[in-house]
């Protein structure tokens, strides 16, 4: 596996650039600022996140833009690009849509966490968010676990009702995060949040939450006290320590990574208030995105 950061900022007048590579799979941030037509610089990002696995046989680069929109923007505030090449003679084999990667990919990895973390008679789930995520994250658990209530809150409630009307199954909708989160014993947070919306408070002990959202080292989705007062998981300790807010802000000890629950070299531990901190590892797109060319390959 490697990863180039690249930091590009045009605030200073001029473009600025340099990139490192690094031996672990981890999310490109990559800043880009210039002002919107009303003058101001909302957050907005191009990430390049390359990888190559070998037991894959797979190498991939995800160029992925996020952008803080306006609310009712007429694209999507993510859109991604991947691009897969023959680890052979790097030549590019397929250039894939990765939004829908990005967005399928990211709700299994949280799926796998619930799968090892949440608690052993979970009943009640709640998305906190309705956007891309929300979405991809409530078709996956829908179809893995037998939740017997799913609660959804979103700033915007326009849009909360809108995605209770359009999936498949019972959705209740509510007037406030704290409504929708009390009693849950899992919770995912996909929100483009920079300041905290769950708060340890509401939250029931033993419960297990996917903070998918705050993929900057100064964005919150979680307060201190969920932070601090739970067993805390990452994808990857080194991208949680230079990119998440939630982990670097609150000073909340990493427990684990996912992978090592997998190998079964550190313990899930259910039974306790988990969070699983996620930001996206380049690998998991490209896992992702030779499953899709094989696939296609194959003629399905
Ligand atoms: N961990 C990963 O691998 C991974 C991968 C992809 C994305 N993400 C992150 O997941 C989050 C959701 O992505 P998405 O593609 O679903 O985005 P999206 O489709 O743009 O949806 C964004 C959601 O966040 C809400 N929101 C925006 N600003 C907010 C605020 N200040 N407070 C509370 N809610 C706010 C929006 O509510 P409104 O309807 O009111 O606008 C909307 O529900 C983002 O933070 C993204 O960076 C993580």
């Amino acid at each position: 596996y490697f990863m180039n950061y690249y930091f590009i900022s045009k605030t200073e007048s001029q473009t600025r650039c340099h990139s490192e590579v690094i031996l672990h799979p981890t999310r490109a941030p990559l800043a880009v600022s210039s002002p919107d037509n009303a003058g101001n610089s909302p957050p907005r990002y191009l990430g390049v996140m390359p990888a190559y696995s070998a037991a894959d046989d797979a190498l991939t680069t995800k160029l992925v833009t996020f952008y803080e929109h306006l609310k009712d923007s007429s694209v999507p505030s993510h859109q991604a690009t991947v691009l897969l090449f023959d680890p052979s003679n790097g030549t590019l084999k397929a250039v894939l849509d990765g939004s829908v990667i990005t967005a399928k990919r990211t709700a299994a990895v949280s799926a796998i966490a619930t799968k090892l973390l949440m608690p052993a008679f979970a009943e009640v789930l709640c998305i906190l968010g309705a956007g891309v995520q929300a979405y991809s994250h409530y078709d996956i658990f829908t179809e893995l676990f037998t939740f017997k209530e799913v609660r959804i809150w979103n700033r915007t409630k326009e849009k909360a009702v809108k995605f209770a009307s359009s999936v498949s199954g019972p959705v209740r909708v509510c007037s406030s995060a704290q409504e929708a989160v009390t009693g849950a014993d899992v919770i995912v947070t996909v929100t483009m949040a920079t300041t905290p919306i769950l708060f340890g408070d509401w939250v029931k002990p033993g419960a297990h939450i996917n903070a998918v959202g705050a993929s900057r080292p100064d964005w919150r989705e979680l307060d201190d006290e969920l932070m601090k007062n739970s067993v805390l998981f990452v994808d990857s300790r080194d991208a949680a320590l230079t990119e998440s807010g939630d982990v670097i802000l609150s000073g909340a000890e990493i427990f684990a990574e996912l992978g090592e629950v997998l190998k079964g070299t550190k313990p899930a531990l259910p039974e306790k208030t988990t969070v699983f901190k996620s930001l996206g590892m380049a690998v998991e797109d490209t896992v992702a995105a030779k499953f899709v060319y094989d696939a296609w390959s194959a003629g399905n």
